[in-house]
């Protein structure tokens, strides 16, 4: 791990109110932590908007009935399998299932593939939890 650096910042007293709030609402102990992970975020979150390699999970909720559907999200799932990493399928209920997707890999990629599953008709549900390969944070 590398060595801790110590830096002030000069901040208005309204905004870091507001800060300290954010930071009793979400549990830190303290206000370094809360922005170590400000940071993080905004770095990954440059990931996903840069053409970097990026890591997360797709989940979507679908009617297993609509046998089009099964098939089209396969195939889709097929096209882009270099970023898929994993799959895990959960059968919620009679009628519908939810499946997580574990990607990696470029985001364009990864991205394109989210956009192509969340548009067909009769996907109920389907979201992104934009992680991080980590490679960029250490
Ligand atoms: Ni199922």
């Amino acid at each position: 791990m590398a060595r801790l650096v110590r830096f002030g910042v000069s901040i208005d007293s309204e905004l870091i109110r507001k800060f300290d709030r954010y930071i009793s609402e979400r549990n830190y102990s303290n206000r370094s932590e809360a922005l170590r992970d400000l940071i993080r975020n905004n770095l990954i979150r440059r990931e996903w908007a840069e053409t970097g390699e990026v890591a997360g999970g797709i989940s979507i909720v679908y009617d297993h009935h609509r046998r089009e559907l099964v098939n089209k999200l396969l195939d889709i799932q097929h096209d882009y399998h270099e970023v898929i990493i994993s799959t895990q399928h959960v059968h919620l209920s009679h009628e519908h299932c939810l499946e997580i997707i574990i990607v990696k890999g470029a985001s364009k990629k990864v991205q394109a593939l989210t956009n192509k599953l969340r548009s067909l008709k009769g996907v109920m549900h389907c979201d992104i939890a934009r992680a991080t390969t980590a490679e960029k944070l250490k």
